[in-house]
């Protein structure tokens, strides 16, 4: 039987299809709401709103579960490496071994860039931000590739997603060597997807660079716990952009703009700047007022979650590894880490934070995590949309390919001045 929802309102009532989910809350199809009942629903920010039915992600907030096609992220990230979660995530299932070795060769075989574009990148200025670069760049990819642009051919979609995934990181290791003035290092095809990130980003022409393994899982571990997270901003972005048929490259390209935003991707260059602005554990409490205070917009970076109200399964790990690194690199006392412990620490035993369920997210520790490898803050959120970029198109391949999505198109409350005639300028 199915079950319905029951809504009235001026004088009329209207049965509302109840559609199951397989894990979290059922959603109550309203399509039919405007045409019976003459009304709209009101959900800014969409708390309480599912744009799209998904197969790719599942969160429980507060549990504190983040499923990538139903595997929990700690078994991923212990046992899986990113380009095998990518596989998974576009095609929803673990690759077997052939399966595997034939997508990775995919990958590796499209880590070069269009050697024009080389050119493109040169029309910066030295100090642009490097996401304004890979924006821009993600963005150009259709001018420069336009044989992956027609959305209604799978085999273009897939060519335009192989591209995309494998270009990321030349990309962003590329804007970081445009603006610190170094030459940009080709990719590494004998390199696995992290180490070769790492090489573009750090080797010179002139000497050897040899990435450190524990380095190069840390750096896959950041990418496999950002690889996605179901309906987010930039994500819905993404699907928004792409319902219009907007090519894919340009879809990506509004994502990584949309994941610029301190209060989504930009989080963990906000933090570890607030972490530097603070300095020495003793300012501390001068910070924590700060955050408390209703009459002051500064809020404590890389703490809370719109989803999460427990704990961000993430950060657990991302913690982990963060011990893992500064261990290794011996800079478990240097001092941004230092108030980042007793922020940490501070903030977990108070009531306001303990109140509204605010906890560390993954971003409080990646910071740390990329700025001990040498990373600058401008540098972490480029690497957030390269971690990305694998859930958007998984996303956007499930959205062009699901029957029941049309262009999105949100309605309004409108509140505006009433029906009123034009008044000529002597007379106003
Ligand atoms: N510092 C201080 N107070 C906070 C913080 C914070 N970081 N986050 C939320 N609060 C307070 C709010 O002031 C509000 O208090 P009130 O109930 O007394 O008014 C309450 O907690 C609830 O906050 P909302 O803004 O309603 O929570 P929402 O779910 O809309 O926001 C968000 C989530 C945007 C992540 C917010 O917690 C925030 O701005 N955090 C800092 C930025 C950050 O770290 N973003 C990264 C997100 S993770 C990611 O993108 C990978």
């Amino acid at each position: 039987m199915t079950e319905t929802a029951t809504l009235s309102y001026n004088g009329k009532t209207v049965e509302l299809p109840v559609r199951h989910s397989v894990h979290g809350p059922d959603v109550v199809d309203i399509r039919k709401l405007y045409a019976e009942l003459d009304v709209f629903t009101y959900d800014p920010g969409f708390t309480s709103t599912a744009s799209c039915s998904s197969t790719i992600t599942f969160i429980d907030g507060d549990k504190g579960e983040l499923l990538y096609r139903g595997y929990p992220i700690d078994q991923l990230a212990e046992k899986s490496h990113y380009l095998e979660i990518c596989y998974l995530l576009l095609y929803g299932e673990l690759p077997t071994a052939t399966q595997l070795e034939d997508f990775e060769n995919r990958i590796t075989r499209h880590t070069m860039l269009h050697e024009q574009m080389q050119y493109f990148f040169r029309g910066f200025r030295r100090d642009a931000h490097p996401m304004a670069i890979v924006c821009g760049v993600v963005g150009a990819m259709s001018a420069f590739y336009h044989d992956s642009t027609d959305i209604g051919d799978p085999w273009q979609r897939e060519v335009a997603s192989i591209r995309m995934i494998a270009k990321l990181p030349t990309i962003c290791a590329w804007a970081y060597k445009y603006s610190i003035g170094q030459p940009f290092i080709y990719p590494r095809n004998d390199l696995d997807y992290a180490s070769n990130f790492l090489h573009m980003c750090f080797a010179i022409p002139c000497e050897e660079y040899t990435v450190d393994p524990i380095l190069a899982r840390a750096m896959d571990r950041i990418m496999t716990l950002h690889a996605d997270h179901e309906q987010n901003a930039s994500t819905s972005t993404v699907r928004l952009a792409g319902s219009s048929e907007a090519n894919p490259f340009a879809c990506i390209a509004a994502g990584v703009a949309c994941l610029w935003g301190p209060a989504h991707g930009g989080a963990n260059q906000a933090c570890l700047e607030m972490l530097r602005e603070i300095g020495t554990p003793d300012r501390i409490p001068e910070f924590i007022a700060r955050a408390k205070d209703k009459d002051d917009p500064f809020r404590l970076m890389g703490f809370g979650h719109r989803v999460y109200k427990n704990f961000d399964p993430r950060a657990k790990v991302m913690k982990d590894s963060a011990d893992e690194v500064l261990g290794l690199l011996g800079i478990e006392n240097n001092p941004t880490l230092q108030v980042a412990k007793e922020l940490e620490k501070i903030a977990l035993e108070d009531e306001y934070f303990i109140a509204r369920k605010l906890y560390p997210n993954v971003d409080f520790y990646s910071g740390i995590i990329l700025d001990a490898m040498g990373f600058p803050t401008s540098m972490f959120t480029p690497i957030f949309a390269l971690s990305r970029t694998v859930g958007w198109i998984a996303q956007w391949k499930e959205m062009i390919e699901d029957k029941e999505q049309k262009i999105g198109r949100p309605r309004q409350s409108y509140i505006g001045a009433a029906r009123r005639d034009y008044t000529d300028v002597e007379a106003r």
